[in-house]
């Protein structure tokens, strides 16, 4: 079982960090339980990272990535899966320590394997992928800590791309009045077709007053941009609201003193998709598919093969994605 598969490697060499469509074996594949033939992975933010050899994100080369994997088990091992089971594999070291999603297959330990969910197919699973399962673990913490639709609106940033496109539709399928925080005027129609009740630009959110605290406005959001973004948020949220924090594409720092927290209850609540616990990872994609799962999700994605991969990674960086990009290593 060696035959070749497509994959997209990077390597580092003193011209440089590289990246080429090549091949390789089941033999070069790192160690684990479980073999998956991959049938989809998706670009995120962190992948286009990895691509570009991001030493936070890739420790050695040659590196394979793609944090999200969906496919049919091929062998495994332990006997947790059995051959032609269908499952999601994102996060944990997928793609990031270990090789990931853009290749033909993967192998990994049983431990980050989640059976699909019934309800969802696996190309659907890698419409929300790491993006959505974020999304999904915002709004979990939203409503786990009280932030009801009756509460009031729900700010959404980066709100065209993955982790916020996501949010905003799955939040407004579950019946809240969702803001929608983005740059691309050109995407409200998109925006509005999601479900985002009203849509603000980036400057809305952007105070750079010195005011301590701002005008009450948000019930809760899903911050998926940081920086200075953020502390603008943190500063306009209601007494008792929650702001979920998973992302830095505007800023990995902001500026913020305790008087939210003190004087209106603000929560802000960090999201960690990555290491997110088994029993959690089975009830959300339990949710994504069925109650949480919005009727646009498939209007979300675009599919590409390994080969159109560099031009959606220049797109990601820049932050010129709108929706989703489900990957497609190998040609059907
Ligand atoms: N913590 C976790 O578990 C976790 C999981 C997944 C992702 N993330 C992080 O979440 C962030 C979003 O990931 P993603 O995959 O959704 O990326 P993405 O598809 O590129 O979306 C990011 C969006 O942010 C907005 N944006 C880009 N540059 C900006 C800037 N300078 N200032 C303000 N807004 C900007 C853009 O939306 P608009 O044009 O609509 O404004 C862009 O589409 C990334 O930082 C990623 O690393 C974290």
């Amino acid at each position: 079982m060696s035959h070749a598969f497509p994959c997209y490697l990077i390597e580092k060499s003193e011209a440089g960090v590289s990246a080429s469509l090549t091949e390789r074996t089941i033999d070069d594949l790192p160690p684990g339980d479980t073999l998956i033939q991959v049938g989809y992975s998706s670009l995120n933010y962190k992948d286009a990272l990895a691509v570009q050899g991001h030493p936070g994100v890739v420790s050695k080369f040659p590196h394979v990535p793609g944090i999200d994997a969906a496919g049919v088990v091929e062998s495994c091992s332990s006997g947790i899966f059995q051959p032609g089971d269908e499952v999601i594999v994102t996060g944990y070291g997928l793609g990031d320590e270990d090789w990931g999603g853009y290749a033909g297959y993967i192998r990994v330990p049983a431990e980050w394997v989640v059976s699909l969910p019934v309800g969802l197919s696996l190309f659907e699973s890698m419409i929300y992928g790491t993006a959505g399962f974020t999304a999904a673990r915002g709004v979990d913490h939203l409503r786990h800590n009280g932030v009801m639709p009756d509460c009031g609106e729900i700010v959404v940033t980066g709100a065209t791309g993955g982790v916020g496109s996501l949010a905003v539709t799955i939040l407004a399928h579950l019946g809240y009045d969702v803001v929608a925080v983005t740059g691309k005027t050109e995407s409200h129609d998109f925006l509005r077709e999601l479900g985002a009740k009203r849509i603000i630009s980036r400057e809305e959110v952007n105070d750079t007053s010195n005011s301590l605290l701002l005008k009450g406005k948000w019930a809760g959001a899903v911050d998926t941009v940081g920086g200075n973004i953020l502390a603008t948020i943190i500063r306009s949220a209601k007494q008792h609201a929650t702001v979920t924090c998973c992302g830095l594409v505007a800023g990995a720092e902001f500026a913020a003193t305790v008087y939210p927290f003190i004087l209106r209850g603000v929560r802000l609540v960090g999201i960690d998709s990555d290491q997110c616990p088994m029993l959690k990872r089975r009830e959300l994609w339990s949710h994504m598919a069925s109650d949480w799962r919005p009727p646009q999700l498939e209007s979300l994605a675009r599919t590409v093969t390994l080969d159109g991969l560099p031009a959606e990674v220049q797109r990601i960086l820049k932050g010129g994605i709108t929706g989703r990009v489900v990957v497609q290593p190998v040609r059907d």
